[in-house]
């Protein structure tokens, strides 16, 4: 990468080489790269998993099924989305084919370990004064080893690898697998109940 001379330059060359990134096979199978988008200066940054199958397409984080979840947690939880930093553990699509679909995987830890650079680098630059890990995925991946969410849910804790705050809470799409509205709507409030920790 050439040197950039401001942040949003530094952003724009980051994402220009995660574009190529090939680190892990994942790309393969993968439409794109989808690197975090966001303010520069956003004070939170939200970390999930992995970009789903619209993600995958569209090639920004969080505007699918899940990403609507996020987006009616936040709301409740009264942060702006358009002024936090939204990204994930893992830049590509992982996934197995059945028929036509293309069906969510959970990416290893050699993946999440390959894409870590990004998320170095992304953390980096902005410098969040929080960030949200949104699930074991991003919870892994921040704090640099495998973290049960139930005994660390809502809960700050220090991340070593990043020397920074992370909030550990679950991710939103496990709000969509709640088995009826009631469970959901409880859901998604707990999920907003941690978010506003970090409002
Ligand atoms: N799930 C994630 O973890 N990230 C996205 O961007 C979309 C779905």
């Amino acid at each position: 990468m050439a040197a950039a001379t401001t942040p949003l330059k530094a952003l724009q060359a980051l994402r220009g080489d995660a574009a190529g990134c090939r680190a892990c096979p994942l790309w393969r199978g993968a439409t794109q790269t989808v690197f975090g988008e966001g303010p520069l200066d956003a004070r939170i940054m939200l970390v999930g998993e992995q970009p789903g199958d619209q993600e995958d397409r569209a090639g920004h984080p969080f505007v699918g099924p899940a990403g609507r979840v996020l987006d009616r947690a936040l709301a409740a939880a009264q942060i702006d989305r358009s002024a936090v930093f939204t990204t994930n553990a893992v830049k590509h699509f992982k996934y197995r084919t059945r028929g036509k679909r293309r069906i969510h995987q959970r990416p290893g830890a050699e993946e999440i370990g390959a894409c870590r650079q990004w998320l170095d680098k992304e953390i980096d630059l902005l410098r969040p004064e929080v960030i949200v890990a949104l699930g074991a995925t991003a919870a892994h991946s921040l704090l640099g080893r495998a973290t049960a969410i139930g005994p660390n849910r809502g809960q700050l804790l220090h991340s070593p690898p990043f020397d920074c705050s992370v909030l550990v809470t679950v991710h939103p799409s496990s709000v969509l697998r709640e088995r009826d509205s009631e469970s959901r709507s409880a859901a998604l409030d707990a999920l907003a109940a941690d978010l506003r920790r970090v409002a």
